[in-house]
């Protein structure tokens, strides 16, 4: 039956193609963790990359997905098109199919032509067809094969008829197909209006890009042939639905009405308003869309790479809403209605319902704190532009606006737009540069260099026959040891046949028992030794370069390695007890935080390392000590139930339906590996992860569990570290025995500190308030000695004295004394304070009007001694450095005063 909705849609498509034998492989997630130029898939094949290249291997030849893709960085990008565009979008899925060396254009073409014209009925009438100027090839299939009209089949240069994913990387020639939706959609009014043009017209809807892989591109530009041609197809899912029914503009689809309607609702808008707000109800439901599907993969809203990108999006539909007319939050509703309409086809968006609507609605939150302030200070850079007759805003001025108001060039961008101006892009770039420089914060990772020799390396190694497809037998949980044959050495990077004493390298077995850095848990350490030979080599890392293919790196500390020789591989077995330790660990307080803080808190990355676990989850505030005291008896009251943890391997959809938890935007593969955590009471799990890692066999072994600290690590994102087995016990007794210690000085039982310590500690502020009080009195027994000593200058009272005080707030007091008791005069006195000499000075108000400032004073006193100080006219302090000069220093104190008179 002819497939009506986009979910029918999407399940006719897969099905086609199952049906003539390709494999329905899972969407990738959006986020990708392997390429620092490009932060999500933005293509059906990105996940196959490696098997068109041939470095991998696939129990299939053929595939068929559902996938994916952002467009909104990088070669391909959309983002400006988004909302005027009936067509572009950020996020879309792709429906694709694929073939390794398997069928080539002919079946490509056919699958594709019987795909449109049968299974969705799609007139024949209405379609087109282009393939490359030099492909004689694919034009015969069309005409010949297929038998479509031989005018119909028009032949375009690179720019259309070439793909490649990015700069590098395989690609090749294309054919594509596009829809007619007649003259009365043409929107560029040439006479002669046609596909051939390539003007953007709506008219010409492009539908489905055959792509005939056969090259592999180099960065200098070459393109050498793969070593198997392939088939790469993607057909946008909102835009066969569009034809499917009929409506030229894809929001007018079941795939966006939904929203769009519930828009409507929300701001009350008749049929005209919204048709006035069309552009803003198009990107906000664009926008939501996408940013539901990457919190759905993990992603979160942040300053940099793909996080910078969800965060711009959200507040770019922000901006748009309140233009239309919101004054709060609306995300999470449009969140909502996506998941109700697509939580079927992809079941991690029902899962994480709840962490996407908070997400998005907390990201929300933040934005409309500085949105208004943003929007009236770009308004006054583009009047005060406007006055002085420049239409572009500086690049640093841009940046500001992101820097201190969050709000992002984009939308910088859209405003000036708005009004015809422009946005110095290349200055933005350039100050966001300086400002990450400044701020220390560093660029994108490094790729691994070296890559390509290991994957030639593979290459050769398995048509010898020393490896299979699939790679180096790896068997981690079979055991701590191993023997195995050495198939490959690598001296920084490049094969040899020997590596010497004292050398690093790379050594590869034809088997592993080594863990490889997967899933937070970090690689296996341990030795490979020769017994024949006695040489030895210290394995301190594990990595896997390419799929398939793993590496002991380390150093040969005795003899000489040599290809061929048969090694006993002996992982550190203490370390990984430890690691399994921290992973069950791990496992048990993911469980306990949900328990506690909601569901709606999801891993946001971990860390299992021998010494230590850190667990990032998303979540808004601290969680306070009580709390992260309650989660921690409750997972070591886990541990003492001693729950039975089994490894159970099963098909995903079957794991996922039983509510297992997976990892956002982690891929798994058709068959998982589970880590079931069981309570004795029969048919409840107490956990259930998709998990590779290792485990202890019951909760017991962990032995104990203990938080090291709670802290912040991005908005939304909080962190905690704990540590298990001896590293708790160490750290608790630790911390006993300094109790003890503390019990034996102060000679009190530790129960009895506490109460102990308060009173020591009021015994303490009790003699401070003493001690003060007799130290003021002291000060004013020798202040009134000091009255004999007033001195006559020229008709002033002054006083000028050194006295034994510990600081400056008894000799402040002395100067207030002086002020009261000789009601008209001045006083210079100074003190020493830890070494070092300190005046204050006081002029009564009579006497400031003659001139005599008590800031003056002390300027000119501390010089003397090496110092300085200033203060009011009535009022000031100075300290120095020489205790020695205080006499002298007080002694000028009547000339100055004579001098400041006259
Ligand atoms: N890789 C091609 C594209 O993205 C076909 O899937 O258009």
């Amino acid at each position: 039956m002819k497939p009506t909705t986009s979910n029918e849609i999407r399940q006719a498509f897969l099905d086609f193609y199952e049906e003539h034998q390709h494999q329905v492989v899972d969407s990738a997630p959006l986020p990708v963790r392997d390429n620092p130029t490009l932060f999500f898939t933005n293509a059906g094949m990105n996940q196959f990359v490696n098997v068109f290249l041939g470095h991998e291997k696939r129990p299939y030849t053929r595939a068929t997905t559902a996938q994916k893709c952002m467009r909104v960085q990088g070669k391909h990008n959309d983002l400006e098109n988004v909302g005027p565009s009936p067509r572009h979008h950020t996020f879309f899925e792709m429906l694709g199919n694929f073939s390794f060396g398997d069928y080539f254009k002919t079946d490509a073409i056919r699958y594709a032509y019987d795909f449109l014209t049968k299974a969705c009925a799609i007139d024949v009438d209405k379609l087109w067809y282009t393939v490359h100027t030099s492909d004689d090839e694919a034009e015969k299939i069309w005409i010949e094969d297929v038998g479509v009209a031989a005018e119909r089949v028009l032949r375009m240069g690179d720019a259309t008829n070439f793909w490649m994913m990015g700069d590098v990387g395989p690609c090749g020639p294309t054919s594509e197909i596009h829809y007619d939706w007649g003259p009365s959609a043409c929107t560029c009014g040439q006479p002669d209006c046609g596909l051939l043009l390539d003007n953007g017209c709506d008219r010409w809807l492009e539908i489905w890009n055959l792509v005939f892989m056969q090259f592999n591109q180099d960065q200098d530009g070459t393109r050498t042939p793969l070593p198997q041609t392939g088939v790469d197809t993607g057909m946008g899912l909102e835009r066969i639905t569009s034809v499917v029914q009929q409506q030229p503009v894809n929001y007018h689809t079941d795939l966006f009405s939904p929203v769009m309607d519930r828009l409507q609702e929300l701001l009350g808008d008749d049929d005209q308003a919204r048709q006035e707000h069309e552009t803003g109800y198009r990107v906000i439901a664009d926008h939501g869309r996408a940013a539901t599907f990457l919190v759905a993969d993990g992603v979160m809203p942040g300053n940099v790479g793909g996080s910078y990108v969800l965060r711009m999006i959200i507040r770019r539909a922000a901006r748009f809403g309140r233009k239309i007319g919101f004054t709060g939050p609306f995300m999470g509703a449009v969140a909502e209605t996506f998941i109700d309409h697509m939580g079927e086809a992809y079941p991690e968006l029902e899962n994480r319902r709840e962490h996407v609507i908070h997400t998005l609605t907390q990201e929300e939150k933040r934005f409309a704190r500085t949105l208004d302030t943003a929007l009236a200070q770009l308004a006054t850079i583009l009047e005060n532009l406007k006055k002085v007759g420049e239409t572009e805003i500086p690049g640093g001025v841009a940046f500001d606006l992101y820097a201190t108001n969050g709000l992002p060039l984009e939308i910088t961008r859209d405003v000036a737009q708005e009004i015809g101006f422009t946005v110095d892009e290349a200055g933005y770039l350039a100050a966001r540069a300086a400002h990450a420089e400044a701020s220390g914060s560093g660029a994108f990772g490094q790729y691994e260099t070296g890559t390509n020799a290991y994957a030639d390396w593979m290459t050769k190694a398995v048509q010898a026959g020393q490896l299979t497809a699939e790679g180096v037998d790896y068997d981690p949980y079979g055991g701590p040891f191993l023997e195995a044959e050495i198939i490959g050495l690598f001296i920084e990077g490049q094969p040899v046949e020997t590596v010497p004493a004292d050398t690093d390298a790379d050594v590869v077995t034809a088997a592993s028992p080594f863990y490889v850095e997967s899933g937070g848990e970090v690689s296996d350490t341990g030795k490979i030794t020769i017994e024949a030979t006695g040489c030895t080599f210290t394995v301190n890392d594990t990595r896997k370069p390419i799929p398939g293919l793993i590496v002991h790196h380390g150093k040969v500390t005795q003899g000489e390695l040599k290809l061929g020789q048969t090694a006993q591989l002996q992982v550190d077995d203490t370390r990984r007890a430890a690691i399994r330790r921290n992973h069950t660990a791990t496992h048990i307080l993911h469980r306990e935080l949900r328990a506690h803080l909601g569901t709606h808190v999801t891993q946001a990355g971990s860390l299992v390392a021998p010494d230590r676990l850190r667990f990032d989850f998303s979540y808004e505030q601290a969680v306070d000590k009580q709390t992260l005291a309650q989660i921690e008896a409750d997972i070591n009251a886990a541990i003492m139930a001693n729950y039975p943890v089994a490894i159970q391997y099963m098909s995903q959809k079957e794991a996922i339906s039983a509510g297992a938890m997976a990892l956002f935007g982690e891929k798994y593969g058709d068959i998982v590996r589970t880590v079931q955590i069981a309570t004795s009471q029969q048919n409840k799990l107490y956990s259930f992860e998709l998990c590779g890692g290792l485990h202890v066999e019951t909760t017991g072994d962990i032995g104990l569990f203990h938080f090291t600290s709670e802290g912040a690590v991005a908005a939304g994102v909080r962190r905690v570290e704990a540590v298990t087995g001896t590293a708790a016990y160490e750290i608790l007794s630790a911390q006993a025995s300094l109790l003890n210690q503390l019990s034996q000085m102060l000679n009190t039982p530790v129960n009895d500190l506490p109460v102990r310590l308060d009173s020591l500690l009021e015994d303490n502020r009790q003699l401070k308030k003493e001690l003060a009080r007799l130290q003021i009195k002291q000060a004013k027994s020798q202040f009134d000695s000091l009255l004999d000593q007033v001195q006559d200058v020229d008709g002033i009272k002054l006083l000028t004295a050194q006295v034994d005080v510990p600081g400056a707030d008894e000799l402040r007091e002395m100067a207030d004394w002086f002020r009261n008791e000789a009601g008209s005069g001045v006083a210079v006195i100074a003190t020493i304070a830890k070494d070092r000499p300190l005046f204050v000075a006081a002029v009564t108000a009579d006497l400031i009007k003659q001139g005599i400032k008590a800031g003056d004073l002390v300027r000119a006193v501390a010089q003397v001694v090496g110092g300085g100080g200033g203060g009011r006219p009535d009022f000031a302090q100075a300290g120095g450095k020489d205790a020695s000069k205080v006499g002298d220093a007080l002694a000028i104190v009547p000339d100055l005063i004579r001098s400041a008179k006259s």
